[in-house]
């Protein structure tokens, strides 16, 4: 019997094979999905199997990951608690369908993963799994061990004579991927302290350590989807990554937030969003040109309710689908060119264009055109104010025969 185990290589997931083998008698497919992060794939390859797993397997998901998870989320502007770009919360669903494909090649009757007890992402794991793979056993073995600490893993690992990957215990917990870097746990913990931000930090510099001089940076969109970075066409893998390094240098994408978990606690995390900050400040810029007042303000809520339902664990669901259908629906015209500006931690509007433009010159400027006559402000206001113009009749006690 197997077990395909989502392997990253850290301690936790380093415990858990020999873990496995102890208490299920089963053989453990190793199954790491490339979501952009940081790894050396060969090492951690040959730490699975000289961890005791049968495989390793390597599923480089990265296009996938961007066009179909990472777009979604950028073209809503979703966000949770209005802070967080959900870097996590897009990639936990995608590895979790990858994991159900490898199960189902490898004839696996359970998957395990290495999300603890009292997060978000053993949530969205499990849902992930649950609605892909309704009949298969899902093994988390946080929720069941009695192991307590990252101490007590090393000395797991000790005791059985299995190298461990990494000796100190005091650093923060991370994820990373393409999208974002977080970071959780040390003096976060305590949400009176400021983050120290020079030790924290992977995907650029505090914004006091950037450069003196601002720099500009051009991206072209086509229906709500970036294509270009100044001027150069980029599949999005390259894409986020050219802006990763431009916004990283820079310090912009830097979120501190203490939100609300699933699981009811209040958690505080770091993020590091740096192309991503930039993207979603840069596809505002452009719906502030193409988009009607109307169909703004509405897609400002359904991105809202995004946000929740991407954060939550909710990715293959009705709602979410429909959601995206409704945000696919408004990039229509969201196509253009945006400039920003980036200095020490900041992004601002450098200028837009766009050929769906609602923008109308002759109709905003001060000099009166033919579309806009001033006299027929006058009617409009008398009957768009009539609520306020009888309520005031009302409380004055002037009653209308
Ligand atoms: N709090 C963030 C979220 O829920 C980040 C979670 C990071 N996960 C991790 N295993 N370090 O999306
Ligand atoms: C974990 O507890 O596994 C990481 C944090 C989270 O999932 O929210």
């Amino acid at each position: 019997k197997r077990i395909v185990l989502a392997y990253s290589g850290g301690l936790d997931t380093t415990v858990i094979i020999p873990w496995l083998k102890e208490n299920y008698d089963c053989d453990i497919v190793a199954v790491c999905v490339d979501v952009g992060q940081e790894a050396d794939w060969k090492t951690i390859k040959q730490r699975a199997l000289d961890t005791g797993a049968v495989s390793c397997h390597v599923a480089d998901v990265k296009q996938e990951y961007v066009e179909d998870y990472v777009w979604p989320a950028l073209k809503a502007n979703a966000l949770y608690e209005d802070k967080y770009l959900l870097g996590t919360a897009t990639a936990r669903p995608l590895i979790a369908k990858v994991l159900v494909d490898y199960a189902r090649k490898e004839k696996a009757v359970a998957i395990a993963h290495g999300a603890t007890g009292k997060g978000n992402d053993q949530v969205r794991f499990d849902l992930g799994i649950m609605a892909f793979a309704p009949d298969l056993e899902i093994i988390a073995p946080w929720r069941t061990w009695d192991i307590k600490s990252r101490e007590e893993e090393i000395e797991y690992l000790e005791k059985r004579n299995i190298p461990v990957p990494m000796k100190k215990s005091d650093s923060y917990s991370r994820d990373d991927n393409l999208w974002h870097m977080s970071h959780e746990g040390l003096e976060l913990e305590d949400p009176a302290n400021e983050p120290s931000l020079k030790g924290m930090l992977k995907m650029g510099v505090a914004p006091e350590q950037a450069p003196d001089e601002a720099e500009y940076v051009e991206i072209q969109f086509e229906k709500g989807i970036p294509s270009a970075v100044n001027g150069k066409k980029m599949n999005g893998v390259d894409l986020i990554k050219t802006l990763n390094q431009i916004g990283g240098t820079h310090g912009v994408g830097i979120v501190d937030l203490v939100e609300n978990r699933v699981v009811g606690m209040k958690s505080r995390g770091v993020y590091e969003t740096p192309g991503g900050s930039i993207l979603y400040y840069a596809h505002q810029e452009l719906e502030h040109l193409c988009l009607d007042r109307q169909t703004y303000a509405f897609k400002q809520t359904v991105g809202q309710k995004l946000g929740e339902v991407i954060y939550g664990g909710l990715w293959f669901t009705p709602l979410r689908e429909a959601l995206s259908a409704f945000v696919d629906e408004t990039q229509k015209t969201v196509t253009g060119t945006v400039k920003l500006k980036l200095y020490k931690g900041a992004i601002s509007a450098a200028g837009a264009s766009s050929p769906y433009s609602l923008y109308n010159a002759s109709i905003a400027s001060f000099e009166t055109g033919e579309l806009y006559n001033h006299a027929d402000a006058k009617g409009f206001i008398r009957l768009y104010g009539l609520p306020i113009l009888v309520k005031a009749l009302m409380e004055q006690g002037y009653v209308k025969e």
